[in-house]
């Protein structure tokens, strides 16, 4: 889609089809006010009508037959307008854009963004509208032999805005919006990708085309023998059931100050997680392909930073391998040496996140990170605590959790903190490792955030365990593209990251 600011008047701007928010009871919003005046009262009308109460999320669209200018118009229940907050305007917003992306109409002009919300100025909710007006056109069929024929809405969006003053923040909003949703659908297509497509080799192949993107993006790629040659071996522990070979792929940007250390961002790529020898049950295994989407997230926020130029240096980290069961697999019993040096006794080869970002977590220190956040779908535990609405959250770094808390509510991608006290580590004991891989019964996303806080110790780090948001069930069955807008505004606001220290050693990669 198209998608610009522009200073309209609803009273006389032509287009396919006007978005026009109304509030419950009834009452006409500001722009609603107007377009009334000019069209004779038929939206006064509309309303008595009784079609639409302005209750938030209900829609409702009128043809105008020829008594306005613009062809129709698409009335968006925003509900009370004294309890307008973040969570409601950004469902108002995405059922306008629901209903729009249905719409055979191919231009829309967006007047939600008059309306008043807490806290929030006219930057945030045209970046909102946009976000949801553009990822309303998300569609994935490359699978598909016959791509359905459908209408994927308007290809020419506006969003209105009343002064000439607000136009290049209007403008500025839409941007980052762009880059945001597109970072958003690689990470959304690389989820829903096969198994048997998206293999850690094809995650590498995808991470070498978004470094040509950009002169500032760089990709490495390092194959099996070279993992040998670092110590990794928990890594591969992992990676040795699977007849796919793994990758540890890195991709830099370097958009900031090169004295600058850089925010290191670490994905889980499993890019199909049977559970090993610890094998899971039949029923919903094969969503057990999108446990590559902490990787993809990488991916996607990396491309989003990029196309914005970002003034930052960012570097991600992506451990991809298959954990499957075979006559090589890792056993349950079986002890690795992580290229920490740390020895881990593997109790349940279900639990192969972990295994393979603790070595990523080590290898990441070479780059000298201002901070370190692991993007994993790392434990169904996390799922039964928080449910599906926001990721967990872990951190050593209070700061650093607060920053990212504030990034989750003002991107809408929430993320909740749970703890990871001292208290848990004694559940991961081993009578013949250093520790086990897994802890009891209880808890079981605060003892997987433990073990990698383990491998964590020398920075300031937070893990995401996005296994509840990274993709929904059932009819709905996709991946999200969380947490893409978390780490995009994450980064953002973060800025340009401390001075490397001189007394270091030098990077080597
Ligand atoms: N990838 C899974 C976590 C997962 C499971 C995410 C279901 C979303 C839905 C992870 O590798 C895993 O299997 N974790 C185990 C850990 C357990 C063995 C301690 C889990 O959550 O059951
Ligand atoms: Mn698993
Ligand atoms: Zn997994």
């Amino acid at each position: 889609m198209d998608l610009n600011a522009a200073v309209a008047d609803i009273a006389t701007q032509r287009t396919d089809c006007a978005v026009i928010p109304i509030f419950q009871g009834t009452r006409l919003s500001a722009p609603g006010q107007v377009a009334d005046e000019a069209w004779g009262k038929r939206l006064s009308q509309v309303l008595r009508g009784g079609d639409i109460s302005g209750k938030l999320g209900e829609s409702l669209i009128i043809h105008t037959v020829g008594a306005a200018p613009a062809q129709r118009a698409l009335l968006i229940g925003m509900g009370k307008a004294a309890e307008l907050d973040d969570r409601r305007f950004r469902r108002a917003a995405a059922a306008a854009a629901g209903a729009l992306a249905k719409l055979k109409c191919k231009s829309a002009t967006s007047h939600l963004g008059a309306v008043a919300v807490k806290d929030r100025g006219l930057p945030w909710r045209v970046r909102c509208i946009a976000e949801a007006m553009l990822d309303a056109g998300y569609r994935f069929d490359q699978m598909k032999s016959k791509p359905e024929p459908c209408v994927s809405g308007p290809a020419k969006g506006v969003i209105a805005i009343d002064s000439r003053r607000e136009l290049r923040a209007a403008q500025r909003a839409i941007n980052e919006a762009k880059a945001v949703s597109a970072g958003r659908s690689l990470a959304r297509d690389l989820g829903n990708l096969p198994g048997n497509v998206c293999t850690p080799s094809y995650l590498a192949e995808e991470a070498r085309k978004l470094a040509g993107r950009s002169p500032k993006l760089k990709s490495r790629v390092l194959t099996e023998s070279e993992l040998g040659k670092l110590g990794m071996g928990s890594f591969l522990a992992v990676a040795q059931g699977s007849a796919e070979p793994p990758r540890l792929i890195t991709i830099e940007y370097s958009g900031g100050d090169a004295e600058r250390q850089p925010i290191v961002l670490v994905g889980k790529g499993v890019t199909f997680d049977s559970g090993g020898i610890s094998i899971k049950p039949a029923g919903t295994m094969d969503e057990m392909k999108f446990d590559m989407c902490g990787a993809a997230s990488v991916l996607g926020t990396l491309q989003a930073l990029a196309d914005l130029e970002a003034l930052v240096n960012v570097v991600g980290i992506i451990a991809a391998t298959e954990n499957l069961p075979s006559g090589t697999a890792i056993k349950p019993g079986d002890i690795v040496t992580t290229m920490s040096g740390k020895t881990v006794e593997i109790l349940n080869t279900d639990a192969e996140g972990r295994l393979i970002l603790c070595d990523a977590l080590t290898f990441a220190e070479r780059f000298e990170p201002d901070v370190i956040i692991d993007i994993a779908t790392l434990t169904g535990a996390c799922m039964v605590a928080l449910g599906q609405h926001p990721s967990g959250l872990f951190s050593n770094n209070d700061k650093l959790a607060d920053a990212l808390l504030r990034a989750g509510e003002d991107s809408g991608d929430r993320v909740w903190r749970l703890p990871i006290w001292e208290d848990y580590q004694e559940s991961l004991n081993s009578n013949f490792a250093d520790f086990a891989n897994v802890g009891g019964r209880y808890g079981g996303a605060i003892t997987a955030a433990c073990f990698l806080a383990r491998f964590a110790t020398d920075y300031r780090w937070a893990h995401l365990d996005i296994a509840g948001t990274a993709w929904h069930s059932g009819t709905k069955k996709g991946a999200t593209g969380r947490p893409v807008g978390l780490l995009t505004e994450f980064v953002l606001k973060h800025g340009a990251g401390r001075k490397r220290s001189r007394s270091k050693p030098a990077r080597a990669t």
